[in-house]
């Protein structure tokens, strides 16, 4: 089964509005006409709005870096589906390794904002990924496992066709150690095995799994260009219209 490569920019807590804009710019005409992936951009929510509006007339997306999982109320500093709608984005990150490691993000918590994007029609990208600590310890499958199991409790075969995974091995995010095609390869068909039980083969098969963790355009080829790696989600080396533009073109 073919599917169609999602590379992704993670933009962190980088940029003002500005430089938002000033990167769209540079950014839309390098992957003017390149239709062969899709490519999403994910900044912090008060650029979303400059970004949603400077992609405009271009098939590129914008979405968010987290959402909350109620649809509205009294949770102070957070933002709803409906508010990442309104302004225009289609897709958002959930359980990012940050978001699990510095503010208390647990399966539970990603199940739970899992269920209220698929219920917005808004494309979830369900983020996993094993610490140093557990590799070492040769729990990675187990790591997996549970995260998958836990993010999609209660999850339909029937819904769960606009599901993205990404493996994002906390180990070599930010580090510059990345993982070898080989153990991103490994990890990613224990992911989609484990849909499978979940959801039957046919879900698995459709299901996009994106390596995130020191995606560079120096390394995006040997990654990305693999049957089983279905696009990238990429930090750093996000936030420079050409070294993006550059692992879009992988
Ligand atoms: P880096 O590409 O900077 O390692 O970050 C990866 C990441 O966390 C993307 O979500």
């Amino acid at each position: 089964m073919s599917r169609k490569a999602l590379i992704a920019a993670n933009w962190k807590m980088f940029k003002t509005p500005a430089e938002a804009r000033a990167f769209v710019e540079a950014f839309l005409p390098l992957v003017a006409g390149h239709e062969r992936d899709e490519i999403a951009l994910f900044p912090s929510p008060v650029l979303l709005p400059t970004v949603v509006e400077a992609v405009k007339g271009s098939k590129v997306a914008a979405g968010a870096q987290n959402i909350h999982f109620a649809e509205e109320g009294a949770f102070t500093g957070e933002t709803s589906v409906g508010q990442l709608k309104a302004v225009g984005g289609t897709h958002t990150l959930i359980g990012h390794s940050e978001r699990r490691q510095y503010f208390g993000e647990t399966d539970e918590i990603v199940n739970k904002k899992l269920h209220t994007a698929l219920k917005h029609g808004v494309v979830p990208i369900v983020c996993i990924g094993e610490v140093l600590a557990e590799r070492e310890a040769g729990k990675t499958a187990e790591v997996l496992k549970t995260q998958v199991t836990g993010a999609f409790a209660g999850i339909t075969a029937e819904a769960a066709g606009p599901i993205v995974i990404a493996y994002e091995p906390v180990w070599a995010i930010g580090t510059g150690k990345t993982a070898t095609p080989e153990i991103a390869i490994d990890a990613h068909k224990i992911i989609r095995a484990e849909v499978a039980r979940l959801l039957g083969v046919e879900v698995a098969a459709a299901m996009r799994i994106l390596y995130g963790g020191s995606v560079k355009p120096d390394n995006c080829t040997s990654l990305i260009g693999q049957e089983e790696i279905d696009g990238a989600l990429v930090g750093g080396a996000s936030l420079k219209p050409d070294s993006f533009a550059a692992i879009v073109k992988y």
